[in-house]
């Protein structure tokens, strides 16, 4: 099972990404955990090219960075794992690219889309949980974590609220993507999630 976890910076994805693995294995699952951009020795590389504040990247380029590590990723640990019957839980997965490049920086769908299937072929998550926080909120969140801003977190109010957009609109379509209201405690929102978890492994169960 692929769960996949999305949203804006500080929304909360790693948080609930780690309370699920930690559940999971409790209930003795063999879990691998990852996060992107990185998971493999080529992405870790690739999320600091894309994350340091002194690279100037092109739109385009940065589609073709973050589909690369996420390509290694893929193939390297991703498809392995689940062949092994393995849950895995990865932070961030291809709707950031949508939602980020596509709709935050303004590459075509058409090119976006097709991209995104040459990286990650047939490897479609089985849930993915958009946890979701207003604008203010995660300005809130970072002003309090006071961490220094890495090159996308540089990329401006308006870029994340298209990005925050396309989330919205990708749950429209997308039925595997779940929309978690995150402005709650950390608990009453894995609790949702658990529960949704626990629904899916039913219905998979059952046929
Ligand atoms: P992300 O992986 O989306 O960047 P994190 O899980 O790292 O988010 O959380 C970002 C910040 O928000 C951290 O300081 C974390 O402690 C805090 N945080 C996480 N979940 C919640 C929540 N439900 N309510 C308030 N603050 C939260
Ligand atoms: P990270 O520190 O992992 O952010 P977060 O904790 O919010 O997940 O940094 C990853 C950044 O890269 C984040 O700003 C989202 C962005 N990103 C994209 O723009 N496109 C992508 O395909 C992925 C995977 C991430």
């Amino acid at each position: 099972m692929l769960i996949t976890f999305e949203g804006l910076d500080a929304s909360g994805k790693s948080t609930q990404a780690e309370l699920t693995a930690s559940r999971f294995r409790d209930s003795g699952e063999k879990v691998v955990f990852i996060r992107e951009p990185g998971g493999t020795e080529l992405g870790e590389r690739i999320r600091s090219i894309l994350l340091d504040v002194h690279n100037n990247i092109e739109p385009i380029a940065e589609v073709f960075l973050f589909s690369a590590a996420r390509s290694q990723l893929v193939r390297e640990v991703i498809r392995p794992a689940l062949a092994q019957g393995k849950v895995v839980i990865c932070d961030r997965y291809v709707d950031s690219t949508t939602t980020y490049q596509g709709y935050g920086r303004g590459i075509p769908p058409e090119s976006i889309n097709a991209i995104n299937r040459i990286a990650i072929e047939d490897i479609i998550p089985d849930l993915t949980f958009f946890i979701d926080i207003s604008l203010d909120e995660i300005e809130r969140r970072q002003r309090t974590a006071g961490k220094m801003t890495d090159r996308m977190e540089r990329a401006g109010r308006d870029f994340f609220e298209r990005a925050r957009n396309g989330y919205i609109e990708l749950s429209r379509t997308e039925k595997r993507l779940k929309v978690i209201r995150g402005e709650r405690s950390p608990d009453h929102i894995f609790a949702e999630i658990w529960s949704i978890i626990q629904k899916e492994l039913h219905r998979s169960s059952v046929g």
